[in-house]
């Protein structure tokens, strides 16, 4: 037996996954004997995979798509993060073969945003989401969270917006713009943020205008991170708006899972944003 911490990702696919890098970084960094291996596990063998996981001696492991959701039940307790937003993206286990589930997604995005933009403060201001879907739901209750007085979420599918309204800590801090109109919703917004797809490598480009519309102190954040500067920052920073990359939402989730698994709360250096990118 061997000191030998490791932890692991799930999901499938996970041969495009940064995470088995951001890890072995920084185990190499902290002098830590460890590993975090990326195993494919398609859904209908993740019960088993987890039971493995368990009898394995792991410390834990993501989670990443499809089993964010499905990995819930199979969780022996779960934190009121990963609760209220319905996802889980990490779980630990203990000496006893007992899985704690959470979400560090969360504070990954407002670490990123802390980290990028010092001076910036959640209560100073509207924050306009686009988009509902897994990730817009960490995003708002990040948001919430903080203090943000009023959040404007614009989405293609409207019934989605309003859905996770209704679920999130605070539906009276939120408001639902029609898709149509997210342009003309920028006015007197302190951040905007987009959690869509739409301006990804591969998927259609998102179609915003900014001008006349966007605050020239509105701090646009993009959680998409290939390409790194997305349509939507380019534009933002030529108009000299503050601008905020998605690839520090996905180095800042990874640090409480490392803490968790391997004891040491480990630092965004940007010789790793360099390594991810
Ligand atoms: P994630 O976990 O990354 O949030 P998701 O739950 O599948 O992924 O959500 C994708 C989000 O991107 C949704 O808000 C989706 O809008 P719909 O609810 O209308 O599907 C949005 N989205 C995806 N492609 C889009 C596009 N081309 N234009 C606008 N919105 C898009």
């Amino acid at each position: 037996m061997t000191n030998k911490i490791t932890a692991g990702l799930i999901g499938h696919p996970v041969g495009h996954s940064k995470s088995p890098l951001i890890h072995k970084y920084w185990l190499q960094k902290y002098g830590i004997e460890g590993d975090y291996v990326a195993l494919d596990t398609m859904p209908e063998t993740l019960g088993e995979r987890i039971s493995w996981l368990r009898n394995s001696g792991f410390a834990g492991f993501n989670v990443t798509v499809p089993h964010k959701q499905s990995v819930m039940k199979l969780c022996d307790s779960l934190d009121e993060t990963s609760r209220q937003i319905g996802a889980v993206n990490t779980v630990c286990i203990d000496g006893e073969g007992f899985l704690s589930g959470r979400n560090t997604d969360v504070f990954g995005f407002t670490e990123n945003i802390r980290e990028q933009v010092r001076d910036f403060s959640f209560e100073s201001g509207t924050a306009v989401v686009l988009g509902a879907g897994g990730a817009a739901r960490a995003v708002v209750h990040g948001l919430l969270g903080e203090g943000v007085p009023e959040i404007v979420i614009a989405n293609r599918t409207p019934e989605k917006a309003h859905e996770l309204a209704a679920g999130s800590i605070d539906p009276d801090r939120i408001n639902i713009c029609s898709w149509d109109d997210k342009s003309a919703c920028l006015q007197g917004a302190a951040l905007l943020v987009n959690t869509t797809s739409a301006g990804m490598a591969g998927m259609p480009a998102l179609d915003m205008e900014l001008e006349p519309y966007l605050p020239r102190n509105c701090v646009v954040n993009d959680i998409v991170y290939a390409p790194l500067m997305t349509e939507l920052l380019v534009n933002a920073r030529a108009l000299g708006n503050p601008v905020v990359t998605g690839i520090g939402m996905l180095l800042h989730q990874a640090r409480p899972a490392f803490e968790a698994w391997f004891g040491v709360m480990p630092e965004v250096t940007s010789e790793l944003k360099e390594k991810v990118l």
